[in-house]
């Protein structure tokens, strides 16, 4: 078994399991992983290289050859393609990458090459990782498991308030309809879908304050580690 532990936290689209998971990894000094950056640097280097994103074997071909590198800094980690900072840029949040990333998260050779960062990352640091599969498939054995839910309304109108923050000029129906569609096509795929399993804790961050749920998650980490005779 690892020294080092995962948090692992799964969700829905836009339900703030990225914020939830910063604070968290801050809290506990873990490191914090958000991979689904890892597929939108993907998608960002498909789109770069002109590849037409429903031809999977020449976007898990032009994937492999991308370096595609996650580069631990303070608690957060840093996501690189051919060693161009992404998470510092723009690039990985639009909504054009938003739209394209589950056409392209589907296919399972690129998502055996994303595994092996996210296990790579976690050989080495305790991390809080979050993402679509990171309960399930990557790590069914993590030291503790959330589910963040919160309803579609509060999702869309959170999304579209950060994409017209920044300069984006989209509607609440459209990012409604790109919200459900993403869900629905993570839900549905063959390969590691979007899932709650029994064992983990479901969050509802639309009903809760972002405060309220970092609190219940610390306490319910908390109460692990105590049962384990842990500190950190
Ligand atoms: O979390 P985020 O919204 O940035 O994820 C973008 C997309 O990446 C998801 O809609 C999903 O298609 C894909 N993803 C995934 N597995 C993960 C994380 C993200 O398939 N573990």
């Amino acid at each position: 078994m690892s020294k080092f532990k995962v948090i692992a936290i799964d969700g829905t689209a836009a339900s703030g399991k990225g914020t939830l998971a910063k604070a968290l990894a801050k809290k506990l000094g873990y490191l914090h992983l958000d991979t689904g950056s890892i597929y939108r640097a993907a998608t960002v280097h498909i789109i770069k290289q002109g590849i037409n994103p429903y031809d999977e074997e020449a976007v898990v071909s032009s994937v492999k050859s991308a370096i595609i590198e996650a580069k631990p800094s303070n608690n957060e980690t840093e996501i690189y393609l051919n060693g161009e900072n992404l998470s510092r840029s723009n690039q990985l949040r639009t909504s054009k990458i938003s739209n394209t990333v589950p056409i392209i998260s589907k296919y399972t050779q690129l998502r055996e090459q994303v595994r092996k960062i996210q296990k790579s990352i976690a050989n080495t640091n305790n991390v809080v990782m979050e993402g679509r599969d990171v309960t399930t498939v990557v790590f069914p054995d993590a030291f503790v498991k959330f589910f963040i839910t919160a309803s579609l309304d509060i999702r869309s109108e959170r999304r579209m308030k950060d994409l017209q923050k920044s300069g984006e000029d989209i509607t609440f129906e459209a990012v409604k309809n790109s919200i459900k569609k993403r869900d629905y096509d993570d839900e549905h795929r063959d390969h590691s879908p979007l899932v709650c399993p029994k064992d983990a804790i479901i969050i509802d961050n639309g009903k809760n304050t972002i405060e309220e749920s970092v609190t219940q998650m610390l306490v319910t980490i908390k109460a692990k580690l105590d049962s384990n005779n842990l500190t950190k």
